[in-house]
């Protein structure tokens, strides 16, 4: 299991830290919470109960290894999740080795992105006729998804491919744009669960198909994902990551940390972190509490990596506004380990460092880090992976994705919602000449402009 070390968040160890029982004055309602919750389950529990996702991947297997590559286009919650699972899981040399360095598996390309530089340049990367492009969109509205899934379509046409062998959709199971031409047209679909949110599906077709076209195990990232649920459903309030996690980072909140840095010593984490910001941000920065009162809460999210930022964030964690709450992802294990060779022995700022190991250089800055901070007064915690692996991972989404549940009891606010983000929506399409939209377009004429 995932390890949580929340030693410095508390005020015996750290000035800035919180009293147990500031914390404690929370566990009974937490955890009746969390009792009501496994009463009434959210869609994102409720996926990985069950094979249903995982099969429906998994029937579409002889489909998907014909292929060389998949495009993944998407946006959101419907790229982040995808993206942080090739990055912790495969090799970062992936889509530059042979298919046989590959076992067979795809190569895997994620665009989440309407920058042509970006797409043009991703696209050169691959043959259309070996490639099979998954778009992704719940809504089957977004503007970038569907901008590039006409700009995929033209491509292939143009190739005079037959465009449903070169198409998944992943998209609602009755709603939208996609499900009708994929229906009209007999292109294969994926279901996203009705009730299961963007920045919550990860662990759903969303995030499924690409894992599994790159050979990684779907079946023991669910395992994680339930595992954690139940720990989660059944274990009592301090020894329950996800409710310690929520329950502090909203009592830090209240104190003025309005900023949560997650911070890796891993590159292959690192993406986690952005997965992590889209979920902290968007399912807890509200403008309205569940009773209609202006709020204006969230904790912004923002994130690291180690050991690069502590050559430049991290003064300003140490020294700067006491309004941050970090959180350290690291690894017990590397895959891969590197020896420092023992070279110049004469030089003593070089010597100390012979015949000691890549790993163990990363790992004790992260605990320099950590101590400095708490030096400084300045609360953090930390989740170690045994290993980074599909079951960890599946872990890691979950009690992130049941904290945020929690955090968003604690600020009373509903995390599944994003009116924001909808509005922008509205109004890219009225900018866009998007029918029925024309009320959107708040254009104000320039009137200073230098
Ligand atoms: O979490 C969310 O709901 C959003 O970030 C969506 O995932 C994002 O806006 C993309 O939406 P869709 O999948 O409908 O295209």
């Amino acid at each position: 299991m995932l390890k949580f070390d929340f030693t410095y968040m508390l005020e015996e160890n750290v000035t800035g830290g919180l009293k147990e029982e500031e914390i404690s004055a929370h566990a009974e309602t937490v955890t009746e919470f969390l009792k009501r919750l496994d009463g009434n389950r959210p869609g994102f529990v409720n996926a990985v109960m069950t094979r249903k996702w995982v099969d429906s991947v998994n029937e579409l297997s002889d489909f998907i290894f014909t292929f060389d590559n998949l495009f993944v286009l998407g946006i959101g919650g419907s790229a982040l999740g995808n993206i942080a699972l090739q990055y912790a899981l495969r090799p970062f040399n992936w889509n530059s080795m042979t298919a046989d360095e590959r076992n067979g598996y795809l190569r895997i390309f994620i665009v989440d992105n309407v920058d042509p530089d970006y797409l043009a340049a991703m696209l050169d990367c691959v043959d259309p006729k070996k490639t099979l492009f998954n778009i992704i969109s719940k809504s089957g509205t977004t503007a970038e998804p569907m901008a590039n899934y006409l700009i995929i379509r033209g491509i292939l046409e143009s190739y005079g491919l037959d465009v449903k062998n070169h198409l998944i959709f992943t998209t609602d199971p009755e709603k939208g744009v996609l499900r009708r031409i994929g229906r009209a047209e007999g292109i294969r679909m994926l279901e996203i669960p009705p009730d299961v949110g963007g920045r919550f599906s990860v662990l759903t077709p969303v995030g499924l198909l690409s894992a599994k076209a790159a050979g990684l195990d779907i079946e023991e990232l669910i395992i994680g994902a339930r595992e954690a649920y139940e720990k989660t459903a059944n274990a009592p309030f301090w020894e329950n990551p996800a409710a310690l996690i929520a329950t502090m980072h909203y009592l830090h909140y209240k104190k003025g940390r309005t900023i949560s840095v997650m911070m890796a010593y891993s590159n292959r984490l690192y993406y986690l972190a952005d997965w992590y910001r889209q979920l902290w941000a968007e399912s807890l920065g509200k403008m309205y509490d569940n009773d209609g009162n202006k709020v204006y809460v969230g904790q912004t999210p923002v994130k690291a990596l180690g050991a690069v930022d502590q050559h430049s964030q991290v003064q300003l964690y140490n020294e700067g506004p006491d309004d941050k709450v970090i959180t350290f992802l690291r690894t017990e294990r590397f895959d891969r380990e590197i020896t420092i060779p023992r070279l110049h022995d004469n030089e003593p700022e070089l010597a100390y460092l012979g015949g000691k190991k890549l790993s163990q250089l990363l790992n004790s800055e992260q605990v320099g880090t950590q101590l400095a901070l708490a030096k400084h007064g300045r609360p953090s915690m930390t989740i170690s992976f045994p290993q980074i692996d599909e079951y960890h991972i599946g872990q890691f989404f979950m009690y992130y994705e049941l904290a945020t549940a929690v955090a968003g009891y604690l600020f009373n606010v509903n995390p599944y919602d994003q009116p924001g983000v909808e509005l922008g929506k509205k109004i890219t399409y009225a900018l866009m000449g998007r029918e029925g939209f024309e009320e959107y377009n708040f254009t104000k004429e320039a009137v200073r402009r230098v």
